[in-house]
């Protein structure tokens, strides 16, 4: 195939605001076209006037302050539709009316039953041609640019298909649409329908093809490439492929998908990828649709290593298991996410990262704290590494070290804590009641420390976000009119204070 390029259709506006439960003001579709524009696509479906004021006024207000795309609307082959497309669309630079209606015998014995439209399914595929070709002439009074869609060609007979079409492009069409409206299409089978287009429809070199995929099996971006490997030069697709029930062809999937295989696809978009991740995030924050993590492209995690091989090919080097680069798209820079399948190497380069150069043996420490906590947690965040570290570095002879404890929280009895602690060698046991579990812990350590010295204060803080956050606990005791701190790190906040009393503990005996 010579390279050439392939123009990019966006329909968030139209096909990915028909998504159940979602609706864009006129001033949001405002806001995300100015990102399309930006972005570089060359045409911004913007609504379909006839359907609704707003949706007019969205088409009029975009007319009048998008510059660089085509805006086009949408509607159905009737004339009050097509009419309302002229209407919205008069103050437009460049405008294109993108009309048409069902070919497949299910939508045409379905939406065109009555017998006005024919007797017989031959007599209504009759009809339909007479209308498709009526409303190109009506578009056509209003524009040069009149693209038609083939609603549900992915299940149409082709050769009725194929006349169709011949019949729209002598009347003006200059696009042709061959939506695959029910996602039903595979991407081989498709691609051979768009590559029959281009050999059995006579007049095609009048008209360029688009292809306009669904989502429902999963394989709407796949169709479009087929379909662009076969012929198409121009595909309809949505940001974050928002639309209809499974939803659209994803555009940063399609664009990226040739931008990284340029090698097999040989063709050029005008796209400015490096657009993508902010304009994912705009339309997932006005549509109300998060980005699911594992998205391709703009998911937060499409960027993210994590497990031990990845983690250290990856920091050797990026291309052993990254085939784009995050700035490509936008996206913040690629990540080493902590979890407990991340290896030393990638500890030690976070920490590196974070301004902190430790010894081996620190290290290790640091490693095995950060195992237990990975081992609670699902992912251990920066913070949950600087809180093990103030915990685990500064180092004090650990004379006592809190090596078991249990806590037992009845309703209608005082809390009770048995403790292990190893002191100067030795295990030491004790248990204990309290008027809290923390007050319970603490005199089960006094007992098996042997010292008993006085609390001056006490504090607890999330030192992280989430339900399986770390807390910080601190803890000021007092003896000889010294005061001593402590502190401890867990998941648990009971263990966290128990460790921030063994450790305040530890450093009044290391002063004595
Ligand atoms: O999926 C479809 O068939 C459509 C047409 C209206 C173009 O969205
Ligand atoms: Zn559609």
């Amino acid at each position: 195939m010579s390279s050439d390029k392939v123009l990019i259709f966006d329909t968030t506006l139209r096909d990915g605001e028909q998504a159940a439960g979602s609706r864009l003001g006129v001033r949001e579709k405002l806001e995300i076209a100015r990102q399309l524009a930006r972005l570089g696509v060359n045409i911004i479906e913007a609504g379909f006037p006839v359907s609704s004021p707003k949706d007019f006024e969205a088409v009029q207000l975009l007319c009048a302050e998008i510059q660089g795309p085509i805006i086009c609307a949408l509607s159905r082959a009737v004339e009050a539709d097509i009419d309302a497309c002229g209407k919205a669309l008069a103050k437009a630079a460049k405008s294109r009316i993108h009309t048409g209606l069902g070919v497949s015998d299910i939508h045409i014995a379905g939406k065109f039953g009555d017998d006005k439209y024919g007797k017989t399914l031959e007599a209504k595929k009759d009809k339909v041609i007479e209308m498709a070709v009526a409303a190109v002439k009506r578009a056509g009074e209003y524009t040069d640019d009149v693209e038609f869609y083939t609603e549900d060609s992915g299940r149409a007979e082709p050769a009725y298909l194929f006349r169709v079409l011949e019949a729209v492009v002598d009347a003006g069409a200059t696009v042709l649409n061959i939506p695959d409206t029910t996602g039903y299409a595979i991407p081989e089978e498709f691609g051979r329908l768009i590559k029959s287009i281009t050999e059995k429809v006579p007049n095609i070199e009048k008209a360029t093809i688009s292809a306009h995929c669904h989502d429902d099996l999963g394989m709407a971006v796949a169709n479009s490439l087929a379909a662009v490997l076969n012929g198409a030069r121009q595909v309809e697709c949505t940001i974050n492929g928002v639309g209809e029930r499974a939803g659209n062809a994803a555009m940063e999937e399609i664009v990226m998908a040739i931008k990284t295989r340029n090698d097999f696809f040989n063709i050029d978009t005008d796209i400015e990828s490096k657009h993508f991740y902010r304009t994912s995030r705009m339309v997932a924050e006005m549509l109300g649709f998060e980005v699911a993590a594992n998205k391709a492209i703009v998911g937060t995690n499409a960027f993210a290593h994590s497990s031990g091989i990845h983690v250290d090919g990856f920091l050797k080097k990026r291309e052993t298991y990254e085939i784009m680069k995050p700035e490509d798209v936008g996206s913040p820079k690629s990540k080493v996410v902590l979890t407990a399948r991340t290896g030393r190497h990638g500890v030690r380069h976070r920490l590196q990262e974070m301004g902190y150069t430790l010894s081996t043996q620190e290290l290790e420490h640091v490693y095995q704290r950060f195992l237990e906590i990975a081992d609670k947690k699902r992912e251990v965040f920066d913070e949950d590494l600087i809180a093990i570290i103030t915990d685990e570095v500064r180092a004090i002879e650990q004379v006592y070290e809190l090596e078991y404890m249990h806590v037992v929280c009845e309703t209608g009895k005082p809390p009770a804590a048995s403790v292990k602690v190893m002191a100067k060698g030795q295990q030491k046991q004790a248990s204990a009641c309290g008027d809290g579990p923390v007050d319970a812990v603490y005199e089960a350590i006094r007992q098996a420390t042997g010292l008993s010295p006085k609390i001056e204060k006490y504090t607890i803080r999330a030192v992280t976000e989430g339900k399986d956050a770390m807390g910080e606990a601190t803890v000021r005791i007092k003896s000889n009119a010294r005061s001593f701190i402590g502190r401890g790190v867990s998941t648990d906040i009971i263990e966290a204070s128990a460790k921030a009393y063994v450790d305040a503990i530890n450093r009044m005996v290391a002063a004595e």
